[in-house]
């Protein structure tokens, strides 16, 4: 598995350039050699491009429509995205699915057109609390899966993928580091009896309450690939600790010191 882990901010409906000017500055000085991005709303993008062009923070976006071009008003495709250097899409994020009606099959095609476009599309999965409380978590997580192999095929292997339990977002209650680790066993499992990609093949972040103080213990998960960051990706010197975080973790399991 790649040792570098992945820290991926989601703005959600917040943000302003101001507040990017201030990411910018503190990214200048960002831990060198662990991947990090802003995924910021649409109208920042421009900004972003800008402010964090001379930085090693990456910026992407929160959706993008499962259409190419079109009558489809309200829109944004993958390439217009790609052409304000957009590198990671979110797709799949469970506001969408609830708030928008989404489904697994939309959100497959979304993440087919964001690999189209030469982008890498951070696919959102994960149960609600009732399905959590039914004992359905791995049902749950092999039919968004499923739907994923079936649309994607041998592309599935160029995804990322964030693990995200709907009820522990915005709660302050990160899942335990080691239910965190068995359900992204679970995940690599089905992923390679579904889809015949080996474990590591595809990495699996986790996101849910993830805050400064959590992420060390978090990130330091064998079976963790990185974090997708909601509330504390909007403070510039969270989100630079749990790039700190990742990039230590990244370092002890490479070995090649500080
Ligand atoms: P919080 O980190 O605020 O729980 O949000 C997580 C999330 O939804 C990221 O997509």
């Amino acid at each position: 598995m790649n040792p570098r882990k992945l820290v991926i901010g989601n703005w959600k409906m917040n943000g302003s350039v101001p507040r990017l000017r201030s990411f910018a500055a503190l990214a200048a000085a960002a831990p060198g050699g662990c991947p990090a991005a802003l995924c910021v709303p649409y109208p920042l993008l421009p900004a972003a491009q800008t402010l964090l062009a001379a930085t090693p923070l990456l910026w992407g976006a929160q959706d993008c429509s499962a259409e190419d071009e079109g009558a489809h008003t309200g829109e944004v495709s993958a390439r217009m995205l790609a052409e304000l250097g957009v590198r990671y899409v979110i797709v799949g994020q469970s506001e969408r699915r609830a708030a928008h009606g989404e489904t697994d099959g939309q959100v497959a095609l979304k993440a087919r057109r964001a690999l189209a476009a030469g982008l890498t599309p951070v696919v959102c999965i994960g149960e609600s609390a009732e399905e959590r409380d039914a004992e359905q978590t791995a049902l749950a997580l092999r039919r968004q899966l499923l739907q994923l192999a079936r649309t994607l095929g041998r592309e599935l292997g160029a995804v990322v993928l964030a693990y995200e339990p709907v009820w522990a977002i915005g709660s302050g209650q990160a899942l335990a580091p080691g239910l965190i680790d068995d359900t992204h066993a679970v995940i690599a499992e089905l992923l390679a009896f579904h889809a015949g990609l080996p474990a590591g093949t595809v990495p699996i972040l986790y996101g849910g309450s993830v805050n400064a103080r959590n992420a060390q213990a978090i990130l330091g998960r064998q079976q963790v690939a990185g974090v997708l960051v909601g509330g504390a990706s909007l403070e510039a010197a969270d989100f630079m600790a749990i790039w700190q975080a990742a990039a230590h973790q990244g370092r002890e399991v490479s070995g090649i010191g500080a």
